[in-house]
C-alpha cells in the first residue's frame, strides 16, 4: 500500500511517499526556519503564506523522487492538528483535493501520533504494547500504544516542553539557537553532579512533567555566579541541567513501561537526539528487557513520512475520514 503523507502544522512544509507504513520512497521537507529566525519565533501569518507557496513544489518533488504519479497512491494521510490553524489548513486542503480528484481514502493524523510512528519507519512494527516518549520544542508527552492503532495519553508537561527548557537555558548561557544540541555537546565536558538542580514531580505517581522551575533554578544559579565574577562554568551548568531533565524523563518513561508491561519503548521528537537521554533509556530498557526504538535523525524532527506511517496504520485499523474533516489547532490525544 502506497501512502502519500502531508504535513504543515508548524514551520515545515513536508510531503512523503511511504510503502506499507514503513518503507520511505521519498521524504521532502522544506523548512521555514530562515523566514522566522529574525522574529525569534514562528509568525503564524507568514508561516501559512509560505506553506501556500511551497506546498505544490514539495508535493511534486516527493512524487518524482518516489517515481510515482498521483493515481499510484492508495491513501492520503495528512496532519489535522494540533498546530497553527492557517498552516494546517494548507495541508488539509491539498489532501482533500487529492483524495477527491483521485477518489482515494483520506485519513487525518494527530501530529504527535505521527512522531511516535516515526519509530516504525524502516524498522516496522515494534513489539506490543509500547510506551512512547515524545519530546520536542513544543511537546513533552508520554503515551501508551496498546497495539490496536490507538495512541493513549498517560501524561505530559504542565508548563515548558523539554526542548523549550533546553532552548531557554541555552539562551541564559548565551549559546546560539537551537540550544539543545549545544547543551548536549558542552555537557559532555561537564560534571552532571556539579549543581543540584530540582527534579520536579519525580516519584509523584503521575506521568506529568514540569520544567519551568528547573529553568528558574538555573537562571538564579547563573545570576549568583555572574555576581561573584569570573568565568561561568558553562560545561558543568549544561551537564547538571541536562541530567536533571534526563533523570525525570527516563524515570517516568521506564516506570510507565514497567507498569503497563511494555515490550518496547519508543523515543521520538527533536530531543530524541540527546545523547544522555538515549543512554539513560537504553540502560533502563535493557534492565527491563524491553526494546528501545529511536527513529533515524531525519525522522525525529517534523516530516511527512511519519504522518504517512501513522495514517497507514490508522487506515488498517479501520479509520477513514470524510472530506468535511477540519483542521484543529488544539487536538487532545485520547486519554487512557
Ligand atoms: O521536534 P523538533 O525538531 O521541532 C520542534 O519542536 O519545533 O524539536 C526541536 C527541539 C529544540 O528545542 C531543540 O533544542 C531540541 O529539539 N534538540 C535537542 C537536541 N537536538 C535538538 N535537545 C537536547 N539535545 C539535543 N541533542
Ligand atoms: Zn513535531
Amino acid at each position: 500500500m502506497l501512502c502519500l503523507g502531508l504535513e504543515s502544522s508548524c514551520d515545515e512544509t513536508a510531503a512523503a511517499v511511504v510503502a506499507d507504513g514503513r518503507r520511505v520512497l521519498s521524504s521532502v521537507v522544506a523548512s521555514q526556519r530562515d523566514l522566522h529566525r529574525r522574529y525569534g519565533g514562528v509568525v503564524p501569518e507568514l508561516a501559512s503564506r509560505r506553506h501556500l507557496e511551497t506546498f505544490l513544489p514539495v508535493l511534486q518533488e516527493a512524487l518524482e523522487e518516489a517515481g510515482v504519479r498521483p493515481p499510484d497512491i492508495d491513501l492520503v494521510a495528512v496532519t489535522r492538528g494540533p498546530g497553527l490553524l492557517g498552516s494546517l489548513m494548507v495541508g488539509l486542503m491539498a489532501a482533500k483535493t487529492l483524495a477527491y480528484v483521485y477518489r482515494r481514502p483520506l485519513v487525518g493524523v494527530h501530529h504527535l501520533a505521527g512522531h511516535v510512528y516515526a519509530c516504525f519507519l524502516e524498522a516496522g512494527e515494534p513489539p506490543w504494547p509500547a510506551v512512547g516518549l515524545i519530546v520536542s520544542g513544543g511537546h513533552t508527552e508520554l503515551v501508551l500504544l496498546p497495539g490496536d492503532g490507538r495512541v493513549l495519553r498517560l501524561g505530559g508537561t504542565r508548563d515548558d516542553a523539554a526542548g523549550e527548557a533546553f532552548d531557554k537555558v541555552a539562551r541564559l548561557l548565551d549559546l546560539p539557537y537551537p540550544g539543545g544540541p549545544q547543551i548536549d555537546r558542552l555537557a559532555r565536558q561537564g560534571d552532571p553532579t556539579a549543581f543540584a538542580f530540582p527534579r520536579a514531580m519525580l516519584g509523584d505517581g503521575t506521568y506529568d512533567f514540569s520544567f519551568s522551575g528547573l529553568k528558574t533554578a538555573v537562571a538564579l544559579e547563573v545570576q549568583a555566579l555572574r555576581a561573584r565574577g569570573g568565568d561561568l562554568p558553562v560545561a558543568d551548568l549544561c551537564a547538571s541541567f541536562q541530567q536533571a531533565v534526563v533523570d525525570v524523563l527516563a524515570a517516568k518513561t521506564l516506570e510507565a513501561a514497567a507498569r503497563y508491561r511494555a515490550a518496547s519503548v519508543l523515543l521520538a521528537g527533536g530531543v530524541a537526539a540527546n545523547r544522555a537521554l538515549r543512554r539513560a533509556l537504553e540502560e533502563g530498557a535493557r534492565r527491563l528487557g524491553v526494546e528501545l526504538r529511536v527513529p533515524p535523525p531525519e525522522y525525529c524532527t517534523d516530516n511527512a513520512a511519519m504522518i504517512a506511517a501513522a495514517g497507514t496504520y490508522a487506515y488498517r485499523a479501520g479509520r477513514v475520514d470524510n472530506l468535511d474533516l477540519e483542521a484543529a489547532a488544539r487536538l487532545p490525544l485520547e486519554r487512557l
